[in-house]
C-alpha cells in the first residue's frame, strides 16, 4: 500500500525553547534559512510523502500559514521582480497538500496522533516530530518506509545513545537482523537508566500501521495524564510484529538549545551561498579563542 500521508504533531508549547518559543511556535524557529520543521517536511516529501496532517493547537496557525500559498506575498515579489525569492516561497506553498488537526489539550504524543486517525483511514501512515531534524543525502523517513514495504510492519527509527540519556527517549528491547534492522521485543518510554533494556532510543520518525490506531484508543493515560505512543506501540506487539532501523543522516534534537546551536553551525557551514564566508568567520573565532587561552 502506498504510504501518502505524513502525521506532524506541533501541538506543543515548546517550553524547552521559552523564551523564544512565547509567541512564535518553536517548529518555525529557523536553522539558518529555513523553520526547523521545514526541514522535516522536506525530507518526509523527498521520501514520496504528498500530505501532511499537522496536529496543531491554539495559537500556531503560523504553521499552516508558512506551507500555505500567500498570493500577496507572491505578487508584491512578482511585482518587485524578485524571482529567486518568489520561487523560494512558491515552492514551500507547493510543498505538500497540508491538513491540520487541532489536539485540544495537551495530552500527550500517543493522543497528539490519535487526532488525526478519522484522516488516516486503514492505511498506513508516517509520523514526524519536529524536534528531531535529520539532515542527509537520503530521507530518513524512506529508510523506514523501505522496511516497513519489506515486512508489512510498523517500523520505528532508533539511534543508540549514551546510558546517561536514554531517559530521555522511548527505548526499545530488539533483537538485531543485520543491516540495522531490528525486531522489537519491548519498549518502555523514558526508563532510568539503569532499568533501560537497551541503549536504543526512538527517535521521531514513525511509520505506523492502522493497528497503531486500534491500540491507541485503548491505551490509558499514564500517571502524568498522558497517552504514549510507545505504550501503544507495546499494546500493539501482542497482536503485529514491530521492527525498528537505525537511519541514515545526522541528527539534532532542535529542541535543546545547544544542539540547535551545533545544528545552525554545522548547517549554517554546510549552506550553498553562506557557508564559504561563514567558514571563514568560524577560522577566525577559533583563532581568536587559541589566543586568549594562550
Ligand atoms: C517523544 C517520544 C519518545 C521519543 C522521543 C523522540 O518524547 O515520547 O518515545 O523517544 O519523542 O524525540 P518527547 O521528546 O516528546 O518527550
Amino acid at each position: 500500500m502506498k504510504l501518502k500521508r505524513a502525521v506532524f504533531p506541533v501541538a506543543g508549547f515548546g517550553t524547552r525553547f521559552l523564551p523564544a518559543s512565547k509567541a512564535i511556535p518553536k517548529e518555525l524557529i529557523p536553522l539558518v534559512d529555513k523553520p526547523a520543521l521545514q526541514y522535516v517536511v522536506e525530507e518526509a516529501v523527498a521520501a514520496g510523502f504528498t500530505t501532511a496532517i499537522f496536529v496543531t493547537a491554539e495559537g500556531k496557525a503560523a504553521i499552516e500559514d508558512h506551507f500555505d500559498r500567500n498570493l500577496r506575498l507572491e505578487a508584491f515579489l512578482a511585482s518587485k521582480g524578485k524571482e529567486d525569492l518568489l520561487r523560494t516561497v512558491q515552492q514551500v506553498g507547493s510543498l505538500v497538500e497540508v491538513v491540520a488537526v487541532r489536539q485540544k489539550q495537551a495530552l500527550g504524543l500517543g493522543h497528539a496522533v490519535l487526532q488525526a486517525a478519522s484522516l488516516l483511514g486503514q492505511e498506513p501512515f508516517a509520523v514526524l516530530l519536529g524536534d528531531d531534524v535529520i539532515v542527509g543525502d537520503t530521507p530518513a523517513i524512506g529508510h523506514l518506509a523501505q522496511v516497513h514495504r519489506e515486512t508489512g510492519a510498523s517500523v520505528v527509527a532508533v539511534m543508540e545513545v549514551p546510558q546517561e540519556e536514554i531517559a530521555r527517549y522511548g527505548c526499545v528491547a530488539a533483537q538485531p537482523l543485520g543491516g540495522g534492522v531490528f525486531r522489537v521485543l519491548d519498549l518502555v518510554e523514558k526508563p532510568a537508566p539503569h532499568q533501560a533494556p537497551s541503549r536504543l532510543a526512538i527517535i521521531g520518525r514513525y511509520i505506523l500501521t492502522p493497528a497503531v490506531l486500534d491500540e491507541l484508543h485503548r491505551t490509558p493515560p499514564d500517571p502524568s495524564g498522558e497517552i504514549q505512543l510507545t505504550e501503544g506501540l507495546r499494546r500493539t506487539l501482542r497482536r503485529e510484529p514491530l521492527y525498528a532501523c537505525t537511519f541514515p543522516g545526522r541528527r539534532y534534537d532542535a529542541g535543546n538549545k545547544g544542539d540547535f546551536l551545533r545544528a545552525t553551525v554545522e548547517l549554517g557551514l554546510a549552506h550553498p551561498e553562506l557557508g564559504p564566508a561563514f567558514r571563514q568567520f568560524l577560522q577566525e573565532v577559533v583563532r581568536g579563542l587559541g589566543a586568549t587561552s594562550a
